[in-house]
């Protein structure tokens, strides 16, 4: 194999590990924040959060990242994702399952 050849493998595995999500991993401190709006969050329910977030709001146009909308802005558009995913496929995401995403992009803010 060429340099060149080695070279341009090693360019394209560097860009698929750019891009690849890097969510931001929920911690107790989290959990603390999300109880202020949701009292009795617990950490469990923030991470359950983002793997529903992963699973359920990349389909059609990858993971928007969190902090690019206000808490307020969230609360605002996740009923309406929802709405967009369980139109896509039924009863995919129940009211919980809202709830869980909801706390998990207003409370983990980094
Ligand atoms: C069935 C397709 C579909 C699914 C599933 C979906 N979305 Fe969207 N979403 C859209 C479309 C279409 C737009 C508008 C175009 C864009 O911003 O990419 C959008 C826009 C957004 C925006 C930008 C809103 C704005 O005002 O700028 C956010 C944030 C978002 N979606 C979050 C989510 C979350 C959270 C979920 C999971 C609950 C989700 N989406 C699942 C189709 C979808």
């Amino acid at each position: 194999m060429t340099m060149k050849k080695i070279y341009i493998i090693a360019l394209v595995i560097g860009i698929a590990s750019c891009t690849a999500s890097k969510l931001t991993v929920p911690t107790q401190a989290d959990a603390d924040e999300a109880q202020k709006t949701f009292p009795g969050a617990t950490l469990a329910d923030i991470s359950n959060g983002k793997g529903l977030y992963e699973q359920h709001c990349q389909s059609c146009h990858g993971l928007k990242t969190v902090t690019d909308y206000s808490v307020q802005a969230w609360h605002s558009i996740v009923p309406g994702m929802v709405q967009q995913a369980n139109e896509k496929s039924p009863n995919s995401v129940s009211e919980n399952d809202e709830r869980l995403i909801l706390m998990y992009v207003t409370s983990v803010r980094r």
